[in-house]
């Protein structure tokens, strides 16, 4: 498959980018094409480091090249520029293209880590992205707890779950394979696409325990 990072530059896309480089090609999208294809060179130096000879091949494009030619795109952007990002790219989608949604619309208060959509009675991330796309049923929302240090380690064991919402059965097996082939993560359905917000929230909640209990990247794991 030809998996397309939108936003590849930032610490999720060198995650994803290592992670999947494995079985797959990679290209990663950025505003500005010569920085994607500084990270692309630079996470392929990682691959060998990790892994010696991989399948894939990493790239880099501007993120409208990139959308136009993956089979899956990973939306790796901050919730607030999911208006002028997706507007641009989303109707250019190859057919049947899927895309995956793993923002979190958070933001620091006083108190803690907060969930945008309640304090601003804003849409949840996954409601906003949908907006853009042709074939709604094409979006899943996943990986929003994993957090970006242990996904760019391959060496890491992860043992957590990811929590995955969508409305398309071919999409979501889609997507649950890339989380299994992702060493000891587990897919876990929540519901439909609607339900996404809930997947969503779990990051602040994850964040604010890890800084009040003193815990290093924790993950969520049902037992
Ligand atoms: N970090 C984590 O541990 C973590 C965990 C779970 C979920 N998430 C979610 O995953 C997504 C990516 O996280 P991240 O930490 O990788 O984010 P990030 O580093 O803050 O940003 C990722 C990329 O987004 C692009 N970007 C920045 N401003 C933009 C703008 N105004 N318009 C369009 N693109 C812009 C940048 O790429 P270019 O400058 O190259 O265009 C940047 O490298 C976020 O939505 C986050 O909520 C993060």
């Amino acid at each position: 498959m030809k998996i397309g990072i939108v936003g590849g530059t930032g610490g999720m896309g060198l995650g994803f980018a290592l992670r999947w480089c494995v079985n797959h090609d990679i290209m990663i999208g950025s505003r500005d094409p010569t920085k994607a294809a500084n990270a692309a060179s630079e996470y392929s130096e990682s691959t060998s480091k990790f892994y010696g000879s991989i399948k894939g091949k990493i790239t880099g494009n501007d993120n409208l090249s990139v959308v136009k030619e993956a089979d899956v795109v990973i939306l790796s952007i901050p919730y607030e520029n999911i208006d002028s990002t997706c507007s641009q790219l989303l109707p250019n989608l190859k057919n049947g293209s899927i895309v995956i949604s793993p923002i979190v619309p958070m933001k620091k208060t006083e108190a803690g880590f907060e969930f945008i959509p309640l304090i601003e009675k804003k849409p949840s991330a996954a409601e906003l992205v949908q907006k853009y796309m042709k074939d709604k049923t094409k979006l899943i929302a996943a990986f929003h707890t994993i957090s970006e240090k242990k996904l760019a380690d391959p060496n890491l064991v992860l043992d957590s779950d990811i929590f995955v919402c969508g409305d398309d059965q071919n999409a979501l097996s889609v997507v649950n394979g890339l989380i299994k082939e992702i060493r000891s993560l587990r897919p876990v359905l929540l519901g439909p696409l609607s339900l996404s917000y809930l997947a969503e929230i779990t990051t602040p909640i994850l964040l604010n325990a890890m800084i009040k209990n003193k815990m290093k990247n924790p993950g969520i794991k049902i037992i």
